[in-house]
C-alpha cells in the first residue's frame, strides 16, 4: 500500500536498525513529521532494569524537542509484527504535551497491513488548565 507517509515510514524502518533491545529482542523504530518539514526519528532503549527502558517514539520526539521543535504532524512507528504496533499509554501521553492531533501511522516493513489513527488526545497541557475548578 502507497501512502503520503511511505517515507516517513522508511525512516522509521531505518532507525530501527539502532535499537537497543537486547532483553525483549523486539527492536522497534519510529520517525516524527515535525511541520516544519523535518524528520526524526528514535529506536527503543532498553535497560537491564526494564522499567527504565524507552519505547522508540519517545526518543524520536525527545531527539525533535531537543532540536526545538514543538509542533509534529505524523509519527511512523515500526516493528516485526503482523498486525501493526500501536504505541503505549506512556507515549501517548508523550505525545499529547505536544500536539492533541496527531496521524499515526505503523508498519511492519514486508508489505504487511498499514494501521493507521487520527490521534486525539485530552490529556496533553491544554487539559490542565485550573482555573475552572472550586475547592471548597
Ligand atoms: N516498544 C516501543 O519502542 N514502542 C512501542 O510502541 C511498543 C514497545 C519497545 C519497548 C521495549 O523495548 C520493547 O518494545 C518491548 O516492549
Amino acid at each position: 500500500m502507497n501512502t503520503q507517509f511511505d517515507d516517513l515510514i522508511r525512516n522509521a524502518l531505518g532507525a530501527r536498525l539502532q535499537a537497543y533491545a537486547p532483553y525483549s529482542r523486539f527492536a522497534v523504530g519510529a520517525a516524527v513529521q515535525c511541520k516544519s518539514g523535518a524528520v526524526f526519528t528514535g529506536s527503543n532503549i532498553e535497560n537491564i532494569s526494564y522499567g527504565l527502558t524507552i519505547c522508540a517514539e519517545r526518543i524520536a520526539i525527545g531527539s525533535a524537542v531537543a532540536a526545538g521543535e514543538r509542533e509534529f504532524v505524523a509519527i511512523a512507528v515500526v516493528a516485526d509484527t503482523i498486525e501493526p504496533i500501536v504505541p503505549c499509554g506512556a507515549c501517548r501521553q508523550f505525545l499529547a504535551e505536544f500536539s492533541a492531533d496527531l496521524i499515526i501511522v505503523s508498519a511492519n516493513g514486508r508489505g504487511g497491513p498499514q494501521g493507521r489513527e487520527s490521534f486525539s488526545s485530552s490529556c496533553g497541557p491544554e487539559a490542565r488548565n485550573l482555573k475552572n475548578v472550586h475547592t471548597p
